[in-house]
This record gives C-alpha cells, structure tokens and sequence, in this order.
C-alpha cells in the first residue's frame, strides 16, 4: 500500500498575527514548512507529498519546493475554510492507502517515529501522537475560575497522524452528513465511531501557534538539527 503524505499549510495564522502566515516565516533562514517537508523527502517509507496551500503562496511553495529539489511532491493545491477543509482536497487527489496528515506548523515530525506508526496503522487502522497534559487545568470565564477539570486522562493531540485512507473517506461522508467539525482529522473518525489509538508524541514536535513558540522553535532546531 502506497503512503502519501498531506502537509496542510493552507491557515491564515490568525493568532500569531504575522504578516506572513507562521508555515512561510523563516527560522535561521529556512521557511518553517520546508523543515518538516525535508523530513518526508527524506522519509523512505513515504512515496508521495501533497501539499495544501494558500492561492496566493502557491507560486513561493512551488519554488520551495523546485529549489529544495522535493521531488516526492506530486501536488501542489489550494485549501479551504478550515483545516479540515483542506486536509479534504489533498485526501481526494492522494494515491496512498495509507494517508500521513501533518500539520506545515508542526517543524519537527523527525522527533517521532514515523515508520512505526506507519507500520502499526497497517494493522490497526488510526494512529496519533499525544502527550500528557502536565498543567493543572480551568475553565476560565470573565478572568474567573469556573471549574477545575481532571487531568488525569487528558492529552494534548499533535500531528503527523496516520490513518488507512478508507476510514478517512468514511469519517470524511459521515462528517458532512451530520455537519460534524473537528480542529483535526482524527476527530471526524471519533465522530465516526472508528476506533483511534494513540502513541506517545513530543514537547519537541512543536507547533507554531503564537510569537513565543518561535523562540522554542529555534532553540529546537539548534538542538535536534540532525532529525532533518
Ligand atoms: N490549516 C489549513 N487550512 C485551514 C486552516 C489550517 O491547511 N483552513 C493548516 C495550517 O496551515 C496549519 C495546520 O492546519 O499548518 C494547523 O492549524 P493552525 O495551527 O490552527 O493554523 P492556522 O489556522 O493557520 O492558525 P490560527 O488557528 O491561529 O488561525
Ligand atoms: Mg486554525
């Protein structure tokens, strides 16, 4: 079963508030979504890199991608309203059965270890990487606590994850019908009653949200450098 891999980078950045949308900035002179498509060229497991973009970046991610010599990338195509908008186009046009959906925010997916949850979504279907939530955790309202929420089973989700393509168009009709909206892909299988499992994910695979991720961002590429 062929493996392609969907980088969504059609967000407009709205909490950073950059000029730029946050998957174009440069960090020590490389554009932030060329880190994690450096990793899937590299990647041998995987055969095929669709990029969703933004209309108007198109043109630049065409020469990220032609100067980076990314040879995997057999697409390159415009996203939707939302994340899961975009992640829609790029799974229609896909060859793989087995669809990697990673996040063009998300710099370092090299922390993980892709192969294995390529191999494992084989036999089991939906894969995602997760990470304890080590906070204490509010509901906060008005600048006031409304209610403490138990931890203890709580994670926080990151991408890549990694699903056999059939249960995404399953989890992809069933969202349309009943109008269903995730912030990411596994929820819309959630929604679908098809089974997710998890494994364990990185404080390294770090995901640009607002300016102060940026510096983290360069603290961890000077000290994981070697993951691209
Ligand atoms: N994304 C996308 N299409 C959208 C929205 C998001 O392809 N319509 C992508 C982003 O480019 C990013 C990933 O999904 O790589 C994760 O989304 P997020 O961190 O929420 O990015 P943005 O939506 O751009 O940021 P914000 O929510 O602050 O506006
Ligand atoms: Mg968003």
């Amino acid at each position: 079963m062929l493996v392609s891999a969907i980088i969504v980078a059609a967000g407009k950045g709205e909490r950073i508030k950059t000029p730029v949308p946050k998957q174009f900035l440069d960090v020590d002179g490389i554009p932030i979504i060329s880190f994690s498509l450096s990793y899937l060229e590299n990647a041998e497991i995987v055969d095929e890199i669709i990029i969703v973009t933004l209309l108007e970046w198109m043109d630049y991610v065409k020469k990220i991608v032609l100067n980076g010599k990314f040879g995997k990338v057999s697409e390159i195509i415009e996203g939707g309203e939302r994340r899961q908008d975009s992640f829609k186009t790029g799974l229609a046009i896909a060859k793989g059965g087995i669809i990697i959906d990673h996040d063009a925010a998300r710099p370092f997916p090299g922390v993980l270890n892709i192969d294995e949850m390529v191999e494992k979504c084989r036999e089991i279907g939906a894969i995602i990487p997760v990470i304890p939530v080590n906070d204490t955790v509010k509901y906060v309202g008005e600048g006031k606590v409304r209610k403490t929420i138990d931890r203890r089973g709580l994670f926080c989700v990151q991408t890549p994850q990694v699903f056999r393509r059939e249960l995404c168009e399953r989890a992809y009709k069933m969202a349309e019908e009943d109008g269903f909206y995730g912030s990411d892909t596994a929820s819309l299988l959630e929604n679908s009653g098809i089974p997710v499992f998890t494994t364990r994910g990185s404080v390294f695979n770090i995901k640009i949200t607002t300016e102060d991720d940026l510096v983290l961002v360069r603290a961890i590429n000077r000290r994981y450098s070697n993951h691209r």
